[in-house]
C-alpha cells in the first residue's frame, strides 16, 4: 500500500495583526477534515498553525496533486476565511488568490509539500512549518541534513546512505528545475542553493533507489500574485531513520539560527528561530522568523504523534543566539543587510521616492 502525505497551508486570517491563526479557524478546518476522514477520503489528519499560517497535515491513498485532496484543503481554507471575515481577523483570506477552485491548489496561493511512498515497517516523518520567511529558508538545513557529514554522521558511517542523495532544485524565477547529486556535485549545488530567493530545493531522493526523502513547498506568493500578498511561509516533509538521516540528524541543522529573508513586511533578514509549536508566534517586529518541527510515525497511513521536536532544552542556546542575532540585526534599522536588497523587498516606496526626486538627479561629472 502506498501512502501519501500532503501538507497544505495558507494564511487565511489571524490575531492580532499578522500574528496567530485564530483557534476558530483551526477548529473549522478540523471539522472539515474529520468529515473527509469519515468519508474515507483521508486516512488521517492533523491541523496546526505556525504563527498566522494554518497547516493541514493529511494522509491518504490518492497520490500527489490529487484534485479531491486539493479541493478539500481549498474548501477548508474558504470556510476558515468566512470565519476570519466574521471575526474581522487580520488578513482574512489573504493567501487565497482566486475565487474558484480549478483542479489543483498549486498556483492559487496556498503552499503544498507532498510525498507518496511505500511505508517501511516503521516510518518516522518530520513536518517542518515556518512563519515570516520564504521557501529558500530550507536550503541550508536540507543541504546539511542530506549532504553535510558534519551534520549527518550517517552519510559517512551508514552504508545505506553512503552513496548520497539527489536534489531537485527549482529556479522559481524562470520556472525551471534541475537534478543534482551529492557528494559529486556538491560545489555546483551550493553555487545555486546560496541564492535562497531564487534557487529552492523542491525534493530530495536517495540516490541508490530514488526513494523520496524530502519535499518542500516552493510556492512564492509574491511572484504568483505579482504584488505583495505576504511571504510564502514554507513547509517541508522529511522522512527519517533506516537509510535516511536519523531524526536527530534531521533536526540538527536548525540548532544554527541562520539568516533568512522575511520578518517585518517580508523585507528583512533575520535569524530562523527553532521553537515549540506554542512559541510559533512571531511578535517582535513581526518576528524573528520561526520554524517548528512535528515528528510523526506513519502507521498504515495513520499519523501517530506528533512529538513537538524543538520543545527541547537542547535548543535553548539556539533560541538565545537567535535573540542576540535579532537584536544585532534590528539595530541596522532600514539599512542592508537587515533590510533586504531592493529587488527582494515585498513592497517598497523606492519607485515613489525616485519619481518625487525626478529630474533633481544630475549626472556626476
Ligand atoms: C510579513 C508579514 C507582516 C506584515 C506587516 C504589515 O510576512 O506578514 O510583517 O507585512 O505586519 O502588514 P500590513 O501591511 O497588512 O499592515
Ligand atoms: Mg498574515
Ligand atoms: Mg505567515
Amino acid at each position: 500500500m502506498k501512502t501519501t502525505i500532503s501538507v497544505i497551508k495558507a494564511d487565511v486570517g489571524s490575531i492580532a495583526g499578522h500574528g496567530l491563526a485564530h483557534p476558530a479557524i483551526l477548529k473549522k478546518c478540523e471539522d472539515i477534515l474529520a468529515k473527509a476522514k469519515e468519508e474515507e477520503l483521508l486516512i488521517d489528519y492533523y491541523v496546526t498553525n505556525c504563527g498566522d499560517d494554518t497547516e493541514l497535515i493529511m494522509t491518504h491513498q490518492q497520490g500527489e496533486e490529487n484534485e479531491e485532496i486539493h479541493e478539500l484543503a481549498w474548501h477548508a481554507f474558504l470556510e476558515g476565511t468566512a470565519i476570519a471575515k466574521e471575526l474581522k481577523l487580520y488578513g482574512a483570506g489573504q493567501d487565497l488568490l482566486s475565487d474558484t477552485f480549478s483542479g489543483n491548489i498549486k498556483g492559487m496561493g496556498p503552499g503544498v509539500a507532498e510525498m507518496e511512498f511505500e511505508e517501511r515497517p516503521s516510518d518516522p516523518v518530520v513536518v517542518f512549518c515556518c512563519d515570516k520567511t520564504e521557501p529558500g529558508a530550507f536550503n541550508m538545513p536540507l543541504y546539511k541534513m542530506f549532504a553535510d557529514p558534519f551534520t549527518t554522521a550517517g552519510l559517512v558511517i551508514d552504508p545505506s546512505m553512503h552513496n548520497g542523495f539527489e536534489f531537485e532544485v527549482f529556479d522559481v524565477m524562470e520556472h525551471k528545475k534541475v537534478k543534482m547529486t551529492c557528494p559529486d556535485e556538491m560545489y555546483d549545488l551550493l553555487a545555486l542553493l546560496g541564492t535562497i530567493s531564487r534557487y529552492v530545493i523542491k525534493r530530495i531522493r536517495r540516490r541508490d533507489d530514488k526513494e523520496i526523502a524530502a519535499s518542500v513547498s516552493t510556492e512564492r506568493l509574491n511572484l504568483m500574485a505579482g504584488k505583495y500578498v505576504g511571504k510564502d511561509d514554507p513547509v517541508a516533509v522529511v522522512r527519517a531513520q533506516s537509510g535516511f538521516p536519523a531524526a536527530g540528524e534531521v533536526v540538527e541543522p536548525f540548532a544554527f539560527p541562520h539568516l533568512v529573508g522575511g520578518w517585518m513586511r517580508g523585507s528583512h533578514n533575520g535569524p530562523l528561530m527553532p521553537v515549540a509549536q506554542k512559541n510559533a508566534y512571531p511578535v517582535r517586529f513581526d518576528g524573528p522568523p520561526r520554524v517548528m518541527a512535528l515528528g510523526f510515525q506513519i502507521a498504515d497511513g495513520k499519523l501517530v504523534g506528533p512529538a513537538d521536536m524543538f520543545d527541547d532544552p537542547a535548543y535553548d542556546r539556539s533560541r538565545a543566539l537567535a535573540s542576540d542575532i535579532a537584536e544585532y540585526m534590528r539595530r541596522h534599522g532600514p539599512f542592508e543587510p537587515h533590510r533586504l536588497p531592493a529587488d527582494e523587498m515585498e513592497y517598497t516606496t523606492l519607485p515613489g521616492v525616485m519619481e518625487k526626486l525626478g529630474n533633481r538627479f544630475e549626472d556626476i561629472e
